[in-house]
């Protein structure tokens, strides 16, 4: 299959890209990271574009010059941590732009790319923050919880093409490793009921999965992916 994911120079986007290329699948991964891009590029030999989501012309430009497609991986996303009453709106506007329109240009202009059969997929990022509503994560896990909307309706409006969502809960990537230094990491593996914390790879497996013919009935839906943290709270 040709795959196209957003965000995949580093983090979970490049986990996937790197368990799809073993698979044997054509990878083309998009980043705004141009140092980053080199060296995923260096690593698994495969196409790379160096664009920013948030530029509706370059998406457009870009899907317009690339061959047909069977799936899309919506994985690019940024957090800024704010308090409503510190908060700055011109930050948090970047938020909105990269996780929610930046979704929204890539899969509108992916469409016309992207083979009109049920083993065609588009698979969105969410986050468990949109479901446990982390105090200060900002516009974060709103603009999440629009991607799970988008999600079910692009099941509708989308089909044959499956379109599901993967939400990670504590994952370390090189986005998050900052909130995992010294004790922080045993503190946050201590709050999920699997009692770690998940790496990329925990995703990308899942996407990996949701991505084959193995997953042919599933569409329209949310898959948290978090060790059980969204499960609910055991220690009453
Ligand atoms: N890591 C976690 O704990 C976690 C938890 C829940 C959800 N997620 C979601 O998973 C996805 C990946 O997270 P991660 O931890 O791997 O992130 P990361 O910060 O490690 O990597 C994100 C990648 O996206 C790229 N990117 C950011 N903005 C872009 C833009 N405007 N255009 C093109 N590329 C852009 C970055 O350059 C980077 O390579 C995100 O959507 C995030 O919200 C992550």
């Amino acid at each position: 299959m040709r795959i196209v994911i957003t965000g995949g120079a580093q983090g979970i986007g490049f986990a996937t890209a790197e368990i799809l290329s073993q698979e044997n699948h054509d990878i083309v991964v998009v980043d705004k990271n141009s140092d980053t891009l080199k060296k995923a590029k260096e690593k698994l030999g495969c196409e790379t574009v160096n664009i920013d989501i948030t530029n509706e012309h370059d998406v457009s430009e870009f899907f317009e010059s690339i061959s047909e497609i069977d799936a899309l991986v919506n994985n690019a996303g940024i957090w800024i941590q704010e308090h409503l009453s510190e908060m700055s709106l011109a930050k948090q506007q970047e938020v909105v732009d990269v996780n929610l329109m930046g979704t929204l240009y890539c899969t509108k202009h992916a469409l016309p790319r992207i083979k009109k059969t049920s083993s065609s997929v588009i698979i969105n990022l969410t986050s468990a923050a949109a479901k446990t509503n982390s105090p200060g994560l900002g516009l974060y896990a709103a603009t999440k919880a629009a991607i799970e909307t988008l999600t079910r309706q692009w099941a509708l409006e989308l089909s044959p093409i499956r379109v599901n969502a993967v939400g990670p809960g504590l994952i370390m990537t090189e986005g998050t490793a900052e909130n995992y230094r010294g004790k922080a990491r045993e503190l946050r593996a201590n709050a999920v009921p699997l009692k770690r914390v998940g790496d990329a790879s925990d995703i990308a497996d899942v996407i990996k999965f949701l991505i084959s013919g193995e997953a042919r009935y599933v569409n329209g839906q949310i898959l948290y992916i978090d060790g059980g943290l969204t499960a609910g709270s055991a220690g009453r």
